[in-house]
């Protein structure tokens, strides 16, 4: 980690009061400076994020109906087709009618959001989310 430079903010009283609730959310390791580091490297993230080019780590969490008519093999034709993107991917059974699956992709943020989209196209799919991080390189 590089130096540690300090600085000050000035903010109206009732956001401070709010971002300290957040501060205490995040547990007793984290303090007014760790969450702002946060804050900002998420911020920094997610405009990363949206240069096509830059490569990122995609988590595509959805659920679907495990009753939905050739749901699965499509998903999983998806899935094989893009292998080299997919670095690993989990199945829950949430209950009697539902699954949960949680795919891990890596690659040129165009082409992870494009997979990402393909997948959440798939009929029957009830509810997704992209969520990522990149890994500071461009390809
Ligand atoms: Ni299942």
């Amino acid at each position: 980690m590089s130096e540690l430079v300090r600085f000050s903010i000035a903010m109206p009283a009732d956001l401070l009061m709010q971002f300290d609730n957040l501060v205490a959310r995040r547990g007793l390791a984290k303090n007014r400076s760790e969450v702002i580091r946060d804050l900002v490297r998420e911020s920094l993230v997610s405009e990363e994020w949206d240069d096509p080019d830059a490569e990122i780590v995609g988590t595509l969490s959805l659920v679907y109906s495990h009753h939905a008519h050739d749901l699965q093999s499509k998903l999983d034709h998806i899935q094989h087709s893009h292998h080299d993107r997919i670095i690993s991917s989990m199945h829950v059974h949430l209950d009697a009618h539902n699954c949960l699956e949680v795919i891990v992709m890596r690659g040129q943020s165009k082409l992870i959001r494009t997979l990402a989209e393909s997948i959440l196209g798939v009929k029957g799919v009830k509810h997704g989310n992209l969520t990522a991080t990149t890994t500071g390189k461009y390809l």
